[in-house]
């Protein structure tokens, strides 16, 4: 199967099998029919993956249901199926009225996802409002559900993201609320709405904003090919981080709680000036350095030995090792 239009990146791959699945319910019979120990990799929107080989087998869930567990007139706790559109169920719990969510609005990729790399953006991450992950225990073979500390959310992290080959996400348990006040702490959202003359702004006002926001600094994939930020933001000793504010005028560092700060690799890889620079089609984007972009035709391999090359001069300037926050396919980092 052709998986060209199942990333973002739009980079040429394909999978060996791909099995789409409209029933959650059908997950058990469809990965006994694959094959003993047949462990395939699931594909959502394809937004945090980077194939730079083909894939073996592949799964994308495409039940999108979604239902109202429980309202108690100020709490409502919804599950809604992985296949589900991030972006699109966001806008749902805006329409009913639920808090929660407006800060991750216009987020790519699948409801399924979401938990997976614990998407999080403008202060806000969706581990906080996870209750449960249902998911497939392809060690233990079994649909499972596990409670939001067993999800072991961190700074672009869980469980999931820890573990790869062995869960398949099938569905979330969300908590919104509908009276809460939303979080304006990043100060660009908190300017953008004072702009506005907004001072007591509802759920819509600040998912409108985060949407204006993101269009103005991230490229969009249906335009040209990337997968959102490709390092996270790298985590550091605070000693570490003194030293190289000391070494460093105006670099950007951030609270991470106990004795941890973060740094911001758009800056570290700014400095480095890549921004804007391209090889052949791999390339970094005008606006923001923390993106990777595909101009066209690059390959996975092209964007991953992109991805290295940055990550070397960072780490040669700096001393910081940067991750990357997609999954790689086919190959490792
Ligand atoms: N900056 C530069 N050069 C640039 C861009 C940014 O120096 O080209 C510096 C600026 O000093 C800026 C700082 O980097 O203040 C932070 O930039 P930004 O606010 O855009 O956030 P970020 O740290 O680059 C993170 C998330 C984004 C999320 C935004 C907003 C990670 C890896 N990325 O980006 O998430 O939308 O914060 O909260 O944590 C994603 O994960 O794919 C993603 C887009």
């Amino acid at each position: 199967a052709d998986l060209r239009a199942r990333n973002t990146f739009g980079v040429a791959a394909s999978a060996r099998r791909l099995v789409e699945l409209v029933d959650i319910a059908a997950l058990p019979d469809a990965l006994a029919a694959l094959g003993d120990g047949a462990r395939p990799l699931p594909i959502g929107g394809g937004s945090n993956l980077l194939f730079a080989g083909d894939a073996g087998d592949a799964l994308s869930i495409v039940d999108t249901r979604r239902e109202v567990l429980s309202d108690d007139g100020e709490r409502v706790v919804v599950r809604a199926a992985a296949g589900a559109d991030w972006h699109g169920f966001v806008l749902w719990t805006l329409a009913q009225d639920l808090g929660g969510f407006e800060n991750l609005a216009l987020i790519p990729g699948t409801v399924g996802a979401a938990p997976i790399q614990n998407i999080g953006a403008y202060g806000v991450e969706v581990g906080e409002c996870v209750v449960a992950v249902e998911a497939f225990d392809q060690d233990l073979r079994r649909l499972v559900r596990l409670d939001a500390d067993a999800c072991r959310f961190g700074y672009r992290d869980s469980v999931f993201k820890q573990q790869p080959d062995r869960w398949i996400v099938t569905a979330v348990e969300f908590s919104l609320h509908r009276f809460a006040q939303p979080v304006v702490d990043y100060a660009g959202l908190r300017d953008t709405l004072a702009a506005r003359g907004i001072d007591t702004p509802r759920p819509i006002d600040v998912a409108e904003a985060v949407i204006d926001i993101r269009r103005s600094k991230l490229p969009d994939p249906a335009v040209v090919g990337n997968a959102g930020s490709f390092f996270k933001n790298p985590v550091v000793p605070a000693s570490q981080a003194a030293a190289l504010v000391a070494a460093h005028a105006g670099i950007p560092v951030f609270a991470a709680g106990d004795g941890l700060r973060k740094l911001s690799a758009a800056w570290l890889i700014d400095q480095c000036g890549w921004k804007g620079k391209r090889d052949g089609d791999a390339g970094v984007a005008e606006g923001h350095a923390l993106v990777l972009v595909n101009h066209g035709g690059a390959s996975g391999a092209e964007l991953l030995a992109l991805a290295r090359r940055i990550a070397g001069s960072v780490h040669l300037r700096f001393g910081i090792a940067l991750e990357p926050e997609p999954r790689i396919v086919g190959a490792t980092w």
